[in-house]
Order: C-alpha cells, then structure tokens, then sequence
C-alpha cells in the first residue's frame, strides 16, 4: 500500500509531461479544426461505404505520404494544406476513424458525393449529407463537454477553434444537372434552386454557429463547368467551359455572399468568412492546364491504376472533377490568407490538464 500512491502520481505527472511536449512541437495557432464538405475534402470518410464514390485505390494518393487514404486527389487535399499552415504537425482524422483521445484537435466529417440537400448523390450510393455531418459533430461536441468537464471551458475553447466548409458542388452535379435521376430541374429554375440551397446552407451555418462555432470560413463553388467531367458530358459550343453551368452556380455564389454577411451581421461574436474559389482558380488558370492526369472512368473518376501521369505537375485536375495537389496548394494558400485573420490568437493550453 505504502508505494502504491507514489507510483500512481509518478504516472500521471508522466502524462502531462508527454501531453506539453505534444502541444509544444504542435503549436498549432488554434486548439482545433473541424472540416465539413464533399469529396473535396473527404478524407477517408467513405471508405467503408457502399459508393462508387470512394478513392481509396491507386492512383489517387500517389503522391500522399501515407499513399491511399480515401482522398480524391494525387496528395494533400485543400484541407489538409490548411491545417499545415495553422500549424498541425497531424492530419485531421475522419470521423470514421477518430477515438475520444483524439477528438479535442479537431474532426473532418467531409464526404464525397454529399451535398446541402439530403437526396444529393443517392444515385451514387452511401454518402453523408451536411445535415448528417452536423448530426456527428453535435455527437462529437457533447463527448467533449463530458471529456473536458467545464462548460464554461468547452464553450470558450470550441469559439477559438476554424470550422471550413465547402459543399454544394455536388447539388449541381449529382443533382441538378442529371435530371433524369433528380427532380429539382423540373421544379424549380437554375435562380429559385439558388435560393433554396443558399436558404438551406444558412440554417446549417446556423446550427454550426449553436454547436459553438464562431470561425467559420465558406467556400464559394468553383467553375464547375469548366471541369473535364463536364465538358466531355455537356460539350461546351466552342466555348472554354459549360456555360449554363457556370452561370447557375454563379447564381449560388452571388446569394451566399450575401447570406454570409446577413449571418455576420446578426451574429457579431462569429466571423463568417467567404472564400471566392472563382477568383482564386481565375488566377492559376494561366499556368495549369485542364487536362485531368489519370484515365477517367464515365462518371469522371480516375479508373483504378497503378500508372502515374506526370502531367499532374502541370495540370489542374487530377480526374474529372477534382484538382491536383499542385493546384490545391495554391488554393489552400490563398485561402489562408483569408481565414488567419480570424483573430487566431495563440492559445493557451493550461485548463487541458482536466481532461
Ligand atoms: C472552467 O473553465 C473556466 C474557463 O477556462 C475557468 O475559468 C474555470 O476556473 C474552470 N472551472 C473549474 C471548476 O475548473
Ligand atoms: C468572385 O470573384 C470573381 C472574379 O474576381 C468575381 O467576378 C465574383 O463577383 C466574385 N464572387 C463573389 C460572390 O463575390
């Protein structure tokens, strides 16, 4: 009995050593990033699912230091290059994957082929709408409050924490624009869809803002009529990109602005921060081609191979729909810079030794 209790505190002060030298090495500029979209994010979210989309096959990570993993891209995804910046020595892990231990840095919920709308991608097969997303960080946020033990604490500590989201691409092409599987292009014009899912996406920015989140950044939708999957499926009359398509999904983009700032205005403690993905890919489009860098499947995914292009250093895209790391990293870094104004003090780390 006499030993037992020195011995027990020498393990736990053990611990908390180990714990401050994980934090110091880190030193990430927030305590946590969370992560909610589609395939552009994904990260390994629907590798367990039954869906054709899934890139957890040679050749999408050829380039990742783990290799496969479930991302859509050669290498690091746009969310992961962003981590990096505010100073993650670890990738954010899935929430198909992370325990309790891991929780309190940060979640990514992203996954390919979901969009704002429920039914979006269902022809595709299993995949995690936005609305389900939040339904796993609310399930993630009340572990932490019964993790940390102090309300006060979680509340504060999940207000210095990056919240980005970037969905919606695939309400257009998993969606709207097969309308022979989907309904909404008969009930509604390409402005009256805008409206909906701009009405839709602000009460999910909402609920994000209930769940505690208080920067949050939004991605705006890419030229998704320029993408190769597009062009070859609709043509393009001589033009460079799809044009009913890109002048729909400006449609969204120009009410979401507008949205987001109705958000900030009604709720000044939060930073709802617009990323214009248009104006960001407008800028690289001089110098990377679109020519994707694998052999594409019908639905514009890459066939599985273990060939590797080496125009994916030259190219914007990996497949048909989605950009190459070399493009990724220009848009992660642009990116930033828009979000790192969000007030990203350093943070303190002392009250962690509650958990
Ligand atoms: C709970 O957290 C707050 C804010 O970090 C702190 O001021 C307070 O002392 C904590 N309460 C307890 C009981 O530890
Ligand atoms: C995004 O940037 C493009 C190109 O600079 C611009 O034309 C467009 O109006 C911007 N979109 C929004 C919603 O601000």
């Amino acid at each position: 009995m006499a030993n037992f209790k020195p011995n027990l505190f020498r393990s736990v002060y053990i611990f908390f050593e180990l714990m401050e030298i994980v934090v110091v090495v880190g030193k990430p500029q927030v305590p946590c990033y969370f992560i909610f979209g589609d395939s552009l994010f994904d990260s390994g979210n629907n590798n367990e699912l039954v869906t054709t989309a899934r890139s957890n096959y040679l050749p999408y990570g050829t380039d990742f230091p783990q290799g496969v993993t479930g991302r859509f891209t050669n290498g690091r995804t746009i969310a992961d290059i962003i981590g990096e910046l505010l100073g993650f020595d670890e990738y954010i892990p899935t929430y198909a994957t992370v325990t309790d231990q891991h929780i309190s840095r940060g979640v990514n919920y992203a996954s390919g082929g979901s969009g704002i709308r429920e039914e979006t991608g269902s022809h595709l097969g299993g995949r995690i709408s936005l609305d389900r997303q939040l339904l796993n960080h609310y399930s993630i946020v009340s572990r932490l409050f019964h993790l940390q033990r102090n309300i006060t604490f979680t509340r504060d500590y999940l207000s210095k924490c990056i919240y980005i989201v970037n969905i919606g691409s695939n309400d257009y092409i998993n969606n709207y624009f097969k309308p022979d599987i989907y309904a909404t292009s008969h009930m509604y014009t390409t402005n009256r869809y805008a409206q909906r899912l701009v009405q839709q996406y602000s009460r999910q920015l909402k609920c994000l803002y209930n769940l505690g989140g208080r920067k949050i950044a939004i991605f705006g939708l890419g030229l998704i009529g320029c993408t190769p999957a597009e062009i070859s499926t609709f043509g393009t009359e001589g033009r460079p990109c799809v044009k009913f398509i890109n002048d729909a999904v400006k449609l969204f983009n120009n009410k979401l602005k507008p949205i987001l700032d109705d958000l900030n205005a009604y709720n000044p403690d939060a930073k709802f921060t617009f990323i214009n993905v248009t104006s960001i890919s407008l800028q690289q489009g001089t110098v990377l081609t679109n020519v994707p860098s694998c052999i594409l499947r019908s639905d514009g995914q890459c066939v599985q191979t273990t060939l590797i292009s080496l125009v994916r250093s030259m190219s914007m895209f990996y497949d048909g729909y989605h950009p190459t790391e070399v493009s990724n990293i220009h848009t992660a870094r642009l990116s930033y810079i828009a979000i790192s104004p969000m007030d990203a003090s350093p943070y303190d780390i002392s009250h962690l030794v509650q958990l």
